[in-house]
């Protein structure tokens, strides 16, 4: 176990008194446009749970609520049982934004990236201890982009770029890691990869919470599914979530007949979730 396994386990081991992330009545606009109608969402320790809705649901919205980028016109958003400012303060949560949120020309390398991780653990001068530097390599093996440490961020694949902010989130020793659509432009390796380190995280007391428009990959990945249409439509087990009928919910009734559109214009056969129990 890492040193930041040890630090998580410890975490979670500690009686929790409070949810990991409670999410009470959170209404979100951006001028006139309504992106959360009175969300709510309570997640418990260790788990991971999957994040799906249409595009324009709501999902990054509710990421970055949640991270307290956002503050809320109403409800409020508690990481174990206190306001956002102070998980994030304390590292506590990590955070894969989705791609288009990110700018990718920015002078970082992939070790600079991982590295802001380790700002919280770091005093006013910033200056990286011989810990620090130890967490940011740990992190980029377990990520398999050691080889890549020196690279300017925006010169890495789509599924590389999502490793190196997992990573950052690993270094950080997160004991929350938020995901927004860490699989999307991803190829077979980077998501495997990122699926493994998912579940060793959670194994280790992380709570996870990840977007995806990768239905199939969801019962195999997550401990429970979450259906966002501004408001959370139903929370449960994966199996239960993915009835088509509740997709239908979510995304419009044409998935009863036709299928979901999947990333990259193939097709999810909406019989794959109808053989389903
Ligand atoms: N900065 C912004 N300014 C204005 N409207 C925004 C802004 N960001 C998001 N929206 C709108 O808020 C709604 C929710 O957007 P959000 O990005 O949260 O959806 P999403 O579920 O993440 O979608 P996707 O699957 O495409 O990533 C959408 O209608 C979107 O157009
Ligand atoms: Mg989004």
């Amino acid at each position: 176990m890492s040193i930041h396994a040890a630090h998580r386990r410890t975490v979670s081991d500690q009686a929790a008194p409070h949810p990991a992330i409670r999410v009470e009545g959170v209404t979100v606009h951006y001028g006139e446009v309504l992106a959360l109608d009175s969300a709510s969402l309570t997640l418990e320790h260790a788990r991971i749970c999957g994040l799906i809705g249409m595009n324009g649901s709501g999902k990054s919205t509710l990421f970055k609520a949640i991270m307290g980028m956002i503050k809320p016109d109403a409800g409020r958003v508690l990481i174990n049982g206190a306001p956002p400012a102070k998980a994030r303060k304390e590292g506590g949560i990590g955070y894969v934004p989705q791609s288009e949120d990110v700018d990718w020309q920015f002078p970082l390398s992939v070790r600079d990236v991982v590295m802001m991780g380790r700002y919280g653990h770091q005093g006013f001068t910033r200056r990286p201890s011989k810990a620090d530097r130890a967490a940011v390599d740990e992190a980029l093996d377990r990520v398999e982009l050691s080889e890549f440490a020196g690279r300017q961020i925006g010169q890495l694949s789509g599924g590389q770029k999502k490793r190196a902010f997992v990573a950052r989130g690993i270094a950080q020793g997160a004991t929350m890691m938020l995901l927004d659509e860490p699989f999307a432009g991803v190829d077979k390796r980077s998501e495997v990869t990122i699926s493994r380190l998912l579940r060793e995280l959670a194994s280790d007391g992380c709570t996870i919470l990840i977007s995806t428009h990768d239905l199939h990959a969801l019962p195999e990945l997550c401990d429970e599914a979450v259906l966002l249409m501004r408001r959370v439509l139903m929370h449960g087990a994966p199996d239960l979530v993915l009835q088509p009928e509740n997709l239908a919910m979510a995304f419009g009734l044409d998935v009863l007949n036709r299928g979901l559109p999947e990333e990259g214009g193939r097709r999810h056969a909406a019989a794959r979730t109808e053989n389903r129990g």
